[in-house]
């Protein structure tokens, strides 16, 4: 019986060699990004207890209820692989007693998250994102450079057709009195909603903006809209974010309807969307969290940040970034034992000094050799022949005879 053939889980993907060089340059740009402004990496575990999901992005969220890879360990805990990386990230700043330090503790960070959703282009079970928090200040400053980092970024990176829609929630009160208005007019319409938004009136009335239904949109266009009912201190922080934005020059547009799929969001919320990338727009989001902290056990601490999907900016930019070729390829003219010991012992010499360097691994004989070197970019080939050394440049065809003990001043020129 032929040996079954595998292949990776639905909704996951490998990274092969071309797209994770353009992911590559994604994470360092963002990585430089990040340390320019002051956010410090941290990385948290790939798993949680449950518990913290449940708490943290809420009961009533699709990600709690339906999209969890949730498992129990050996010893019978229910632990549930991360689908997203905010919680998991005040837990750490609670655990590690992080509200000693200066404030506010800002933390980048970057890894692989899991959501059983339905896949299509842009949405997988497991993808990556990145991204920053800003714990310990409830400044609209924290907000806007928050956000003015995310539009860096995308600028930075080159991604075409961005857009930048704003909203607020205002405080956890606001929000309490506005939810009773909205499920008052989602009961009165309710012959016109879909059914799942229907049935969803008393848990998460919010989501009634996100639906496609017909019926359900026009039912939402005449609707109340939070951003409307924004009073006293909200009003004002949602205008000093505004101001600010603008004078960084940072464009957006208010958005009332705009929600989000997490539940610890309070006042500012925003999303970037890309128009290349179809039904999954929105490249990434986040916003104001000021409850979370206090709800995981901390003191209470306003916070802010957000996170982008490393697989939505590559499809946004489908671009290929080209293999860097190496300085030197190390070729043996005959088969001998020797020569290649030291093939390898010079192409180790040659990456100590900061070269690429590479030797022949398939035993080719020297003309295959040459054609690999030329298939890898080589811009040299180093020929160790029985007597002698010969260094040819790729370019110009030149070739001559080397002293390999020499070999990185032959090189660089004595300069590395
Ligand atoms: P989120 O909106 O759930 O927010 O996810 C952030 C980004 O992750 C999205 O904008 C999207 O680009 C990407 N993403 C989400 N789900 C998938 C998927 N199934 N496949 C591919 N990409 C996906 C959060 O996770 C919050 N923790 C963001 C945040 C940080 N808020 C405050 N701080």
């Amino acid at each position: 019986m032929a040996a079954p053939k595998y292949q990776a889980p639905r909704g996951t993907f490998d990274v092969l060699p071309e797209p994770a060089r353009a992911r590559e340059r994604i994470e360092r740009t963002a990585a430089e990004i990040f340390a320019r402004a002051g956010y410090e990496p941290i990385a948290t575990p790939s798993f949680e207890d449950t518990a913290l999901f449940e708490r943290g992005v809420g009961h009533s969220t699709d990600i709690v209820r339906k999209e969890m890879f949730t498992f129990e360990d050996k010893g019978g805990r229910s632990l549930t692989l991360r689908p997203e990386g905010t919680a998991p990230i005040c837990r750490a700043y609670v655990e590690h007693g992080m509200q000693q330090l200066a404030q506010p503790v800002k933390l980048s960070y970057l890894g692989p998250f899991f959501r059983h959703e339905r896949p299509q282009a842009g949405r997988y079970r497991q993808f990556h994102q990145l991204g920053i928090e800003a714990i310990g200040t409830e400044s609209p400053l924290a907000d806007a450079e928050a956000i003015e980092l995310l539009a860096e970024l995308l600028a930075e990176l080159g991604v075409p057709g961005v857009e930048l829609r704003l909203g607020s929630l205002g405080s956890l009160d606001t929000r309490q009195a506005y939810l009773e208005e909205l499920k008052a007019h989602l009961r009165a319409n309710q012959d016109e909603l879909a059914k799942e938004v229907r049935e969803r009136i008393e848990i998460n009335p919010l989501r009634a903006f996100d639906s496609d239904d017909e019926g359900t949109r026009a039912v939402m266009a005449t609707a109340p809209k939070l951003v409307e009912r924004l009073e006293g201190d909200d009003a004002e922080h949602f205008e000093e974010v505004r101001a600010l934005l603008d004078a960084a020059g940072v464009e957006h547009t208010i958005d009332p309807t705009l929600v989000r799929g997490l539940d610890y969001y309070t006042r500012t919320i925003f999303s970037f969307v890309c128009d290349r990338l179809g039904a999954q727009s929105e490249i990434g989001g986040g916003g104001r969290y000021d409850g979370l902290v206090e709800q995981l056990g901390g003191r209470p601490t306003p916070a802010v940040g957000w996170a982008a999907g490393i697989e939505r900016i590559m499809l946004a930019l489908d671009e290929d970034v080209a293999a860097p070729g190496r300085d030197v390829f190390i070729a043996v003219a005959e088969d001998d034992r020797d020569k290649r010991a030291l093939a390898l012992v010079l192409a180790g010499e040659l990456r100590k000094a900061g070269l690429s360097a590479e030797l022949d691994l398939a035993g080719r004989a020297l003309k295959g050799q040459l054609k690999q070197a030329d298939r890898i970019g080589a811009r040299r080939v180093l020929i160790l022949d029985e007597e002698s050394a010969q260094l040819r440049d790729m370019a110009s065809g030149e070739q001559r005879q080397v002293d390999t003990g020499k070999l990185v001043d032959e090189i660089t020129g004595g300069e590395a």
